[in-house]
């Protein structure tokens, strides 16, 4: 059995004092939920007060994205040693907003992962296609290439630990929602992908998240798809309430 994930991706929102708050709220209305992993990945700039909040409740803290090298001459990036020592446990990598306005590709994302995981962070690997892609029926291509460039050299032991994010871009901050069904279809698909890639127990094991336009009045329906174990949360993560009912969707 998979166990639930839902991770709140507050993006660039929220300074400290707002995090700590959001946190709070957090923290008061799914604190002590185990059913489900409940995560939040503030900007960096409010890990260190956030971890101070999240500490002795289940929620786990994640960053928005992480360096591949562990120490040096990159201005502005932060490495996974220091996401640790602020309290971090996962890190987002591979977001779509990352991979448009960054610059990262599947290879930058490849060397990412293969920092995170032997630092202990556990990744949440995003993946997702553009609206021109899918109009243009290359979804399965554009996922598959996204999933073995990314796992390119990562062992299957690795690969289980890994929690991927399927978040079509023209889901996210949209309004508009894969249907169940295509977002259902899309998982099937990547856990054939690392079938593939590894082996049919891996494809099975590994967490897939559904991201893009998630609210509370649509997690039941998603959250209950056979293949989607729990969403990545953007808009709806900025408020405690709709973020803890999105929680509670994936019980
Ligand atoms: P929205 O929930 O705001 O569409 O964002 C989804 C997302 O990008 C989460 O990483």
């Amino acid at each position: 059995m998979r166990k639930p994930i839902v991770a709140g991706n507050w993006k660039m929102n929220q300074d400290s004092e707002a995090a700590e708050a959001l946190a709070r709220g957090v923290v008061e209305a799914v604190g002590g939920v185990e059913a489900v992993d409940v995560v939040i990945c503030p900007p960096f700039t409010a890990l260190e007060r956030v971890a101070g909040v999240v500490e002795g409740s289940s929620v786990g803290l994640g960053a928005q994205t992480m360096h591949w090298e562990s120490e040096g001459a990159f201005t502005g990036e932060v490495a996974a040693g220091m996401l640790l020592t602020c309290g971090c446990d996962y890190v987002i990598l591979g977001h779509s907003e990352r991979r448009q306005h960054f610059g990262e590709t599947d290879e930058t994302v490849n060397r990412r992962l293969k920092a995170a995981l032997p630092a202990g962070l556990a990744p949440i690997v995003c993946v997702g296609e553009t609206l021109e892609q899918r109009q243009s029926g290359v979804t399965e291509d554009v996922v598959r290439t996204q999933v073995t460039g990314g796992f390119d050299g990562i062992s299957g032991d690795d690969a289980s630990k890994v929690v991927l994010a399927y978040e079509p871009v023209w889901a996210i901050g949209t309004g508009e929602t894969a249907t169940p069904e295509q977002t259902e279809a899309v998982h099937a698909f990547i856990r054939e992908v690392l079938g593939q890639l590894y082996s049919d127990e891996i494809g099975q094991a590994v967490r897939i998240q559904y991201g893009g336009s998630v609210k509370p009045d649509n997690a039941d329906e998603l959250f209950g798809q056979a293949n989607i174990d729990g969403g990545l949360i953007g808009g709806a993560s900025l408020k405690a309430d709709s973020f803890a009912a999105i929680v509670r969707a994936a019980l």
